[in-house]
């Protein structure tokens, strides 16, 4: 297995290594080393069907179950419409992944918020349609001294209504956005194995305790201009077959805009942060 840096911040592209042939005894121990680590691991030309997908999955922890479909575990960020075609650029569920244009951490909304997701390209358009990714580890550590302890001190309050209402109100009416009540988590979650904090946000974020809520939420902008300057980003453009396997402890990302008369389909598996993930220091 051999790695190549992808960013100065993190992030590496991971050679070598067939994701099927992956156990939890060879291969996953040091893809996980190196997950704790860089936050972000690329692998190219390695499509895989949904069920090796869930296998792959599953050897990070349990898979969460976020769509409509309680069978449902692996979710397609796609416009492909039911019945043909792609959904129209202004019907609720383009705009609901045009929220995801917003730099969030994907299930900070849900009771048990991720560990990882692993994101997978299935089909892609002629142009855009980008996801790029920034380290919070990396942003937390170039904040003022004076901003890094107030956050040690500071929780979050996350509702799902928030980013999608600030796209689209409608959007706040849809079951699937309505179904999660609000969570609160600490401001910071370590990483338990290497002790590095990293600022745990999202587009998510509607209040921070003990204070004011139009304050709070120009601090929570504050915060993630300040994760998210240029330079700061890892842009990835999605070729068929690639994997992107990301820490949701210690990244933001966003989706790019791409020709909303082109489909775009994603392969997406998020999966449950445990208590050996540090779970419990982002509890508040
Ligand atoms: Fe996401």
């Amino acid at each position: 297995m051999k790695t190549t840096p992808l960013h100065p911040d993190f992030g590496v592209e991971v050679h070598g290594l067939d994701l099927k042939s992956v156990t939890a005894e060879d291969g996953y121990p040091e893809l996980r080393r190196l997950f704790d680590r860089h936050s972000l691991l690329l692998f190219r030309d390695q499509p895989l069907n949904d069920a090796e997908h869930l296998r792959l999955g599953n050897l990070f922890g349990p898979i969460e179950n976020r769509t409509e479909n309680p069978g449902d575990r692996l979710s397609a960020v796609s416009n492909k419409a039911a019945e043909g075609g792609v959904t129209a650029a202004d019907d609720l569920h383009t705009l609901n992944l045009i929220a995801n244009q917003l730099w969030h951490t994907d299930s900070t909304f849900l009771p048990v918020p991720a560990l990882a997701n692993l994101l997978q390209a299935r089909v892609v358009s002629s142009t855009g349609g980008e996801t790029e990714f920034v380290s919070t580890r990396a942003g937390f550590k170039r904040l003022p001294r004076e901003t890094q302890e107030r956050l040690r001190r500071t929780s979050f309050h996350h509702d799902y209504k928030t980013s999608r209402g600030d796209i689209a109100e409608e959007l706040t009416t849809l079951d699937i956005i309505q179904k999660w009540p609000e969570q609160h988590w600490r401001a910071l979650w370590p990483n338990p194995e290497t002790g590095e904090e990293a600022l745990y946000i999202a587009s998510h974020v509607y209040a921070v305790e003990g204070m004011d809520r139009a304050e709070a939420r120009a601090w929570v902008k504050d915060l993630i201009a300040a994760m998210t300057p240029p330079e700061a980003i890892y842009t990835h453009a999605w070729r068929p077959g690639d994997m992107i396997i990301w820490d949701e402890r210690a990244t933001l990302h966003r989706g790019r805009p791409w020709p909303y008369k082109e489909e775009r389909t994603l392969a997406s598996i998020c999966v449950t942060a445990r208590d050996v993930d540090g779970l419990q220091a982002v509890r508040v």
